[in-house]
């Protein structure tokens, strides 16, 4: 059925011999929503949340042969979940991305944190924190390739700060550098490919390395080409930012929740900035303090999991939520944490705004506004929003001195559906609404960054109007077969002749 919502069951049958000295971990990369997980008829965990990544130790659990694995999933939408009830997407659910067996050594490296200090572009500032019976060891940084060898030692508790200088070549759009870097303790070895770079506003400008920087940028969801369901893949996540590639973009806003970790790190190889969102989407239950813990657990592991991609630059709150004091507080409350796990990154949320009076002046001043450092709005001007020509009347006003990203604007048209420029549902329709917000946002000062919805059409159970939706969002400047549409090419041509004439 298209939209199935209830429970599935997955059993997986499995041998293991463990080593000596060895722990192990059952490790999922999302399961949408809730995970109830059984090993050998042992209750060994639940999770909530459908987009993180979660495991759990089976060290004495597991046996030499037969073990059953068992992982209930209900991805049924609640009140008082996050995302809630009402969403413009299809969340589909179950194990959505890769299970996986991890063994690690007794006493091993559980976490690191290895980045430019904020603001610092020779500081490298981080930690690391081991996790077993040996918690105080010598251990070092190596990044061989810049001859960097830094000794360290953790605490009682396994933990330890990493602060050196280095002379790096710095991450960016034109140069992606990812540098090995490996961290090796007595008792355990990890590596991964980091880059670095730096990230912060002045004024209404986003410098990135310290330069003033312009986000060309594109919403997608986690849809996959061609076949529909969920992207999970290496080759889905090459896919879908080649077409960003290809449209001239330098930056991604990843819609509404955190992506599978191939799609980040696809970014971090290619150069793409990325906009990481927790699904906090229109009315949460603002007064709930399971919901906030929920939300904050979200976004602690979206955190953990790309915290050391240089292709990560904003982290995002939430979407579209009315104005209200309990939403205000709660968004004030995960900034703080948010905050308080990374202070190297920029925050954000897509924000409201609204016409001044019964003019067509468009003002930004959400008072969530005060507390983040850059600002995203969606608009859709000339669809929910008048018609293509009224973008040409519109002026924008914002009442901060922040850098603005229009997080979301454009128009829906079914690929190949063709008609006047002032039929609506057709392609000529979606283009000339796009040539007049294109002309539109020209003209706003303090815009620093655009990313139309949306990249590629996607399911969505609110979209069922007949032979033309067929449950699909159809903004879409791709079709969900991969067909450009005529609007692809505008918002092309507007990259193309931006990157052209801003060498930013
Ligand atoms: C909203 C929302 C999207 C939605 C889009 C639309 O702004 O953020 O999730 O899909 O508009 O209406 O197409």
């Amino acid at each position: 059925m298209l939209l199935y919502e209830g429970t599935i069951w997955y059993k997986k049958s499995f041998d293991y011999q463990r080593k000596e000295n060895t722990r192990l971990f059952v490790y999922f990369g999302a399961a949408n929503y809730i995970a109830d997980v059984y090993l050998n008829g042992e209750k060994i965990g639940r999770h909530e949340g459908g987009f993180t990544p979660f495991n759990f130790e089976v060290t004495n659990l597991v046996r030499d042969k037969s073990n059953s694995l068992i992982v209930k999933v209900d991805n049924k939408r609640r009140r008082d979940a996050v995302p809630t009830l009402i969403t413009d997407w299809w969340n589909y659910g179950g194990l959505t991305r890769q299970v996986k067996l991890i063994e690690t050594p007794a006493t091993f490296v559980q976490d690191y944190f290895i980045q430019l200090q904020k603001g610092s572009r020779e500081r490298i500032s981080g930690w690391a924190r081991l996790n077993g019976n040996k918690l105080h060891q010598k251990f070092t940084v190596r990044i061989p390739e810049a001859r960097i060898s830094k000794d360290f030692t953790t605490d009682e508790n396994g933990y330890a700060e990493i602060n050196f200088n280095a002379d790096l070549t710095l991450w960016s759009p034109n140069n992606p550098k990812l540098y090995d870097v490996v961290i090796e303790a007595e008792t355990d070895r990890v590596q991964d490919q980091i880059g670095f770079r730096t990230i912060e506003t002045r004024g209404t400008e986003i410098l990135l390395n310290g330069r003033p920087i312009f986000l060309r940028g594109v919403c997608l969801h986690e849809e996959a080409p061609f076949r529909g369901g969920r992207a999970y893949s290496r080759e889905d996540a090459q896919t879908l930012l080649g077409w960003a590639k290809e449209l001239g973009c330098n930056f991604v806003r990843l819609a509404h929740y955190p992506h599978n970790e191939f799609m980040v790190k696809e970014a971090d190889r290619l150069g793409i900035m990325v906009w990481s969102e927790i699904p906090v989407y229109w009315t949460i239950l603002w007064e709930n303090s399971a919901t906030l813990d929920n939300a904050r657990n979200q976004l602690s592991e979206m955190i953990a999991r790309d915290k050391n991609r240089a292709a990560v630059i904003v982290w995002s709150m939430a979407n579209e939520t009315p104005l209200g004091d309990a939403r205000l507080s709660f968004l004030k409350k995960l900034i703080e944490h948010a905050r308080s796990l990374d202070g190297t990154r920029l925050i954000s949320a897509a924000m409201e705004r609204h016409y001044l009076g019964d003019t067509t002046t468009q003002m930004i001043d959400d008072p969530l506004g005060e507390y983040v450092d850059v600002f995203g709005c969606n608009e859709y001007v000339g669809w929910y929003d008048g018609l293509p020509e009224k973008a040409d009347r519109v002026e924008w006003r914002m009442k901060y001195q922040k850098p603005l990203i229009m997080t979301e604007f454009g128009a829906e048209a079914p690929y190949g559906n063709h008609g006047d420029p002032l039929t609506r549902w057709t392609e000529e329709y979606q283009e000339n609404a796009y040539q007049h917000q294109v002309k539109m946002l020209k003209r706003i000062s303090f815009l620093r960054g655009t990313c139309p919805w949306i990249l590629m059409d996607f399911r969505s159970p609110r979209r069922p109007l007949p032979g033309i939706q067929d449950f699909h969002n159809r903004k879409g400047l791709i079709s969900d077969r991969g067909e450009k549409k005529k609007a692809f090419y505008v918002m092309q041509n507007y990259y193309h002749e931006m990157e052209a004439t801003l060498p930013r």
